[in-house]
């Protein structure tokens, strides 16, 4: 096929890219968007300090507005994410008790998926809950704080409930190499959650890649080690930073990667255009500003 969504589609995946409200008026963003995807992510609009940036008053306009461009067209959605740390409102980080943290997000978990109930193929229930560096500890947040560790089943067995069809996924950055101490701390949560019942069905693997962070070498082998606990495996917010063919060498081996393994169901770029990439002043994604195909684009519509 001669698109990425159409290409991804005919190995039995997605091709996905984040995308923002506030473009969809322009005609040549929304051109690539509809030509080359078959799912989206809203990039800010589903993030609690968007929806719910007041204590139970919902807003759902910014992202009704891309969940119903991308629904009338066929794409899927990819639902960015409930229970997270940073774009939270600070009437959540003050709640003083554990009882108000769980009941906060709990009905925030319900009325957010209540509202897309049946839209959404995958959802990032928790985001960002362990710390960088070598501990391998959680990060602190205030519901770490209030509830503890039990926070991020909680917000899966809610989700669960809240919309049985969903795919639940649990999200993170600097998860891509396999011998990362943050690494081996997701991969132990999603162990135990498995062996105890807890529903998950899918690790989000952001794959945000730079010269300091670039592809690991491990990178399959890391995307198989999930798939083995019985998830899926979505790389979800995938930008590679830099050009011409280094960049699109690394995109070949992303995508290369996650169509070894079958349980690798999908792939999100972080953005469209570079001039749009939330990494300011950087080129990291598959078309430059003009909306034309990089050497990065080429890579992977030929590794599809
Ligand atoms: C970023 C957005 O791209 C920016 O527009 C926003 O200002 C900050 O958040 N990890 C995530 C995403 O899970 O939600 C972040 O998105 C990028 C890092």
């Amino acid at each position: 096929a001669t698109t990425l969504g159409a290409s991804a589609a005919e190995k039995g995946r997605y091709f996905g890219a984040a995308v923002a409200a506030n473009h969809l008026g322009e005609s040549a963003y929304t051109t690539v968007l509809n030509r080359e995807f078959n799912s989206v992510t809203p990039e800010n609009e589903m993030k609690w300090e968007t929806i719910q940036s007041s204590r139970g008053s919902f807003d759902y306009g910014p992202a009704d507005q891309i969940v119903n461009h991308a629904t009338s067209r066929g794409m899927k959605v990819r639902g960015h994410t409930l229970v997270w740390h940073s774009q939270l409102p600070g009437w959540v980080s003050g709640l003083p008790t554990a009882t108000d943290v769980r009941n906060a997000m709990n009905s925030h978990i319900n009325n957010v998926m209540g509202h897309y109930k049946g839209k959404i193929h995958s959802w990032d229930v928790v985001n960002e809950a362990f710390e960088d560096g070598s501990s391998g500890a959680r990060r602190n947040s205030v519901f770490q704080q209030r509830i503890g560790n039990s926070f991020i089943e909680e917000a899966f067995k809610t989700a669960r409930a809240a919309d049985p069809n969903a795919k639940l996924c649990y999200n993170d950055y600097n998860i891509d190499d396999m011998n990362h101490a943050k690494t081996r701390a997701v991969y132990n949560m999603v162990r135990d959650f498995k062996s105890r019942g807890i529903p998950i069905d899918c690790v989000g693997l952001q794959s945000h890649f730079n010269s300091q962070s670039p592809v690991p070498s491990n990178y399959q082998q890391n995307i198989q080690q999930f798939a083995a606990l019985g998830v899926d495996v979505q790389i979800t917010e995938l930008d590679i930073e830099g050009s011409g063919t280094a960049q699109a060498n690394s995109y070949r081996n992303v995508v290369t990667a996650c169509l070894a393994v079958s349980r690798c169901t999908g792939i999100t770029v972080w953005g469209i255009p570079d001039h749009y990439s939330w990494r300011s002043g950087g080129t990291p994604l598959l078309f430059d500003r003009n909306y034309n195909k990089k050497p990065a684009y080429d890579a992977v519509l030929a590794a599809l």
